[in-house]
């Protein structure tokens, strides 16, 4: 039997409409300040762990890039060991305990950042009398996105057993294009293994910036640290005063460690706490204020340009995607008189 297609919507429609959906439905899903209140901590028997999810797929809020989950580790428990085709970076709220990665027991405490690399085997433990709290931000929807997301289940298995790291082939001479390819990848590979995984809180020390705070780096590039484009750092605002303002696309997400304020998202207030993680929509012309007249509020800001925004810019140029003011308005710091650099922090 012969038929013949009556409908009057077009392949244009049809597109315009499916990618109008997409957004409408993305944006529902935004939230400027996600309230530590609001998270619910959920028992994980899998791993022998409580999480609750800020931002993700894992949660009822799903992001495209980065997502964000606080974990609870019992006194006296270890969890299970994994690994995963994506990175993590790992603060440590309060508590103490370790992370052992591929094998290297790693002690933190409250304030210190790890680093979780590619495929890694590791997992948590917390030998001490009190729960141990901490943050992971990885990068596992944008692997999601590309369909590479994998994880590996280790169970009790002790990492001895396990296989190894996954690693790339050897350099190979000649100027074919696969052996281009395998000398470029080894190059962006090399030193993956030996790179640096904490950031210990008593070894680092924060300066001064144009933008109006007191910042130190956490996880990048610069300090060694092999991520798949992860960076964290932590902004210090001086009581009462604020950073310059900015927008950018992507996002850009801060964890508030301690300390209240707000921040003024296209003219709009945001309040926060400690314990709050902000997101910041694309786009949106953006300052972070101090409320605290006494004390200083510390955030980490947490993004991941060095890979997914770099390419989105080089995709999109000309267009713009991080504009400041020409001049920027920046408080001026001088004689401020900064609190110990240890202040706040949990035992
Ligand atoms: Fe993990
Ligand atoms: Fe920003």
């Amino acid at each position: 039997m012969k038929t013949t297609t009556t409908t009057k919507t077009t392949h244009y429609e049809i597109q315009k409409k499916r990618r109008e959906s997409l957004l409408d439905e993305w944006k529902g899903y935004h939230k400027t300040v996600q309230k530590r209140r609001d998270v619910v901590m959920h028992d994980v028997p899998s791993r022998r762990i409580r999480s609750g999810v800020y931002a993700g797929y894992d949660g009822d809020r799903p992001t495209k890039n980065l997502d964000a989950t606080v974990h609870e580790l019992a006194p006296h428990t270890a969890t299970t060991i994994h690994r995963h085709s994506w990175d993590a970076i790992e603060f440590i709220e309060s508590g103490r305990g370790w992370t052992e990665i591929d094998g290297q027991r790693i002690d933190w405490r409250p304030w210190d950042t790890l680093h979780l690399p590619t495929w890694a085997w590791h997992r948590h433990g917390n030998d001490a009398d009190k729960p141990a709290i901490f943050h992971t931000w990885s990068v596992e929807p944008m692997l999601e996105q590309f369909g590479v997301a994998l994880i590996e289940d280790g169970g009790d298995t002790p990492v001895a057993e396990l296989p190894r790291r996954q690693r790339q082939a050897d350099v190979i001479a000649g100027s074919d294009p696969h052996a281009r390819r395998r000398q470029r990848l080894g190059q962006q590979w090399a030193g993956t293994e030996s790179a640096r995984l904490i950031t210990r809180f008593d070894e680092v020390r924060g300066l001064v910036t144009k933008r109006g705070a007191r910042s130190l780096f956490l996880v990048d590039k610069s300090i060694g640290y092999h991520t798949a484009g992860l960076s964290a750092v932590m902004h210090e605002l001086a009581p009462g005063l604020y950073q310059s303002r900015h927008r950018h696309g992507g996002e850009a997400w801060l964890y508030v460690v301690s300390g209240r304020g707000h921040s003024e998202v296209d003219g709009v207030e945001y309040p926060w706490e400690a314990g709050d993680l902000i997101v910041v929509d694309h786009w949106s012309w953006h300052q972070h204020f101090n409320d605290d007249k006494e004390k200083t509020a510390r955030l980490i800001r947490v993004h991941n340009f060095d890979a997914l925004y770099d390419m989105i810019r080089i995709l999109l140029d000309p267009l713009n995607l991080f504009e400041e003011l020409p001049e920027l308005d920046a408080p001026d710091l001088t004689g401020i008189v900064w609190p110990d650099h240890f202040a706040g922090r949990p035992e």
